[in-house]
C-alpha cells in the first residue's frame, strides 16, 4: 500500500491544470449504455473508481476501454442487467447503472450500495423515481431488482428528501426517463453543475431535456439515443481543494481549466477568509495572505457550499486565527477527518452536525490515516502548512479522486512523494 510523505512549510507558486470531473465522468459513462453504437468520451480523469466503472460497465456486456484520458464505449445489442456486489461495493456511484440498464431493457439487478464512513447513504430516491415512472421494485437477497411492465411512463414527481435533493437520484432517474413514453417532470431535482453535464451529454445523444441546473427538469422521452463524443468537464472539487492549498500556505497560484462560476460559494467564503481572487472564464488566481480570518460554513446542496469541500475547509479553519464553525447538512457523520488533524495539533470539537474550530497558530507534521476521499485531501493540505514531517496512510482513498495530486503539488513547489508502506 502507498502512503503519501509532506514536509510542510513550502509556499506553493505556479500553475496548476485541473483533470475532468470524476462525479461527471461516472454517471456519463453509465449513461452510455443508453445507446446501441459507440460513444467516445475525453477529459476523463484516470481514477481508481474510472477503471471500477470500466469493469462494470464490461460486466454488463458493453466493450469498454480506457486510454490517454479517452474512454471508448460500445454497449451492443444486449445487456446483462446484472450489477454484482463485488464491483458496486467499492463504488457506490455504481448504481447510477439501474437507469440506464431499466431503460434499455426493461430490467435491472443492482446490489445494494449500503452505508460507507461518511455515514448512511439511501438510495430510497432513486427507487421513488423508478417506481414513479412505473417500474417494479423489490429488495431481495442484498439486491435491488426494477423491472419495467413494457415499457417506462413519463411522469411527474418529487425527488426531495429529508437532506434535500439527490445529485445521483436525479442522474439515474433523468437517464431512465429519456427512453420513458411520454413526459417526466422532476420536482427537487439535484442543481449540481454535474446534473447539468449529464443532461448535455444525454441531450447530444438525442434525449430532451429542458430545465437542468434548476429544481425542475422536464424530459419529453424519446424512441432511441445514439453514441457520440463528448468532453467532460474539469472537476470542480479538484478545483477547490487547490484552491485551498494556495490559500493556507500564502503563495500565488493559477488554476487552469477552472470554470469559476461553479465555485461561487467556495469564492464567497476564501474572499471572507481574505483571500485574493483573481478569476476569468477558464482560470482562478489564489493568493493567500499571511493572516487568515475566520468564517462560519454551512454545507448545503448546490449552489450552496459543498460537503465534497468541507473536510479541506476544515483543514483551513484549522491554522485561522479565531473561531470557525462548520454545520453538514448533508452528511451530519462526515466528520472522521477531525480526529486525525486533531493528532497534528488542531484543536476542533465534535458537535454533529457542527464542528468548532479554533484555530492555532501552527500543525506539527504526524503519521495520520484517511478515511475517505476527500477527508484525506484535508490531511495533506494539513501536511502542506504542518511543521516537519506528515505522512498519510491509506491513499487509495485519494486515489479514487484526485489525478496524481502528489505531481501537481510538487510541481507547485511543495514536498511531497508518495512511497511503498
Ligand atoms: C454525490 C457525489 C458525492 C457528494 C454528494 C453530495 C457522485 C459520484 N457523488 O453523491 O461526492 O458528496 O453527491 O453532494 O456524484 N439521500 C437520500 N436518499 C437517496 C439519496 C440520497 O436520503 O436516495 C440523501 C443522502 O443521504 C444525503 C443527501 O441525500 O444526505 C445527498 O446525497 P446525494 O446527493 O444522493 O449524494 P450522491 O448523489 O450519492
Amino acid at each position: 500500500m502507498d502512503k503519501i510523505v509532506i514536509t510542510g512549510g513550502r509556499r506553493l507558486n505556479g500553475d496548476v491544470v485541473l483533470s475532468g470531473s470524476k462525479n461527471s465522468a461516472l454517471p456519463i459513462m453509465a449513461a452510455a449504455l443508453l445507446a446501441e453504437d459507440t460513444t467516445v468520451i475525453s477529459n476523463v480523469p484516470n481514477l481508481r473508481d474510472i477503471q471500477t466503472m470500466i469493469k462494470l460497465l464490461r460486466a454488463l456486456g458493453a466493450k469498454a476501454s480506457f486510454e490517454d484520458g479517452r474512454v471508448v464505449i460500445k454497449p451492443g445489442k444486449e445487456l446483462n442487467p446484472v450489477a454484482p456486489y463485488k464491483l458496486v461495493s467499492t463504488m457506490r456511484a455504481s448504481v447510477c447503472v439501474l437507469g440506464p440498464l431499466l431503460a434499455r431493457t426493461g430490467h435491472a439487478q443492482v446490489s445494494m450500495p449500503g452505508g460507507c464512513v461518511i455515514g448512511a447513504r439511501p438510495i430510497d430516491l432513486h427507487l421513488k423515481g423508478f417506481e414513479a415512472l412505473g417500474a417494479r421494485i423489490k429488495v431481495e437477497h442484498g439486491y435491488v431488482v426494477a423491472r419495467a411492465q413494457k415499457f417506462l411512463r413519463g411522469s411527474e414527481m418529487y425527488l426531495g428528501g429529508a437532506f434535500g435533493s439527490s445529485v445521483l437520484a436525479t442522474g439515474n432517474v433523468m437517464m431512465a426517463a429519456v427512453l420513458a413514453r411520454g413526459k417526466t417532470i422532476i420536482e427537487s431535482a439535484a442543481c449540481e453543475p454535474e446534473v447539468v453535464d449529464l443532461a448535455n451529454f444525454l441531450k447530444k445523444m438525442g434525449a430532451k431535456i429542458s430545465g437542468e441546473g434548476s429544481p425542475r427538469i422536464e424530459i419529453e422521452g424519446v424512441k432511441k439515443l445514439h453514441g457520440i463524443e463528448y468532453a467532460i468537464v474539469s472537476d470542480r472539487i479538484e478545483c477547490g481543494t487547490y484552491m485551498f492549498a494556495a490559500a493556507m500556505t500564502g503563495g500565488d497560484v493559477m488554476i487552469k481549466q477552472a470554470l469559476p462560476s461553479n465555485q461561487n460559494a467556495v469564492i464567497d467564503k476564501l474572499l471572507q477568509s481574505g483571500v485574493r481572487i483573481d478569476k476569468g472564464k477558464n482560470f482562478l488566481r489564489i493568493r493567500g495572505r499571511a493572516r487568515l480570518k475566520p468564517t462560519d460554513v454551512t454545507t448545503l446542496p448546490y449552489p450552496g457550499f459543498p460537503t465534497d469541500m468541507q473536510a479541506q475547509m476544515m483543514a483551513l479553519m484549522a491554522i485561522t486565527p479565531g473561531i470557525s464553525v462548520i454545520t453538514e447538512k448533508i452528511y451530519p457523520d462526515r466528520f472522521m477527518h477531525v480526529s486525525e488533524l486533531n493528532r497534528m495539533g488542531a484543536k476542533i470539537y465534535l458537535e454533529s452536525p457542527r464542528a468548532i474550530i479554533h484555530g492555532v497558530k501552527r500543525l506539527s507534521g504526524a503519521p495520520v490515516m484517511a478515511s475517505d476521499l476527500r477527508a484525506s485531501a484535508a490531511l495533506v493540505l494539513a501536511g502542506l502548512v504542518a511543521e516537519g514531517k506528515t505522512e498519510v496512510y491509506r491513499v487509495y482513498h485519494l486515489d479514487r479522486g484526485y489525478f496524481n495530486m502528489e505531481g501537481k503539488l510538487s510541481s507547485l513547489g511543495a514536498v511531497i512523494k508518495r512511497e511503498r508502506e
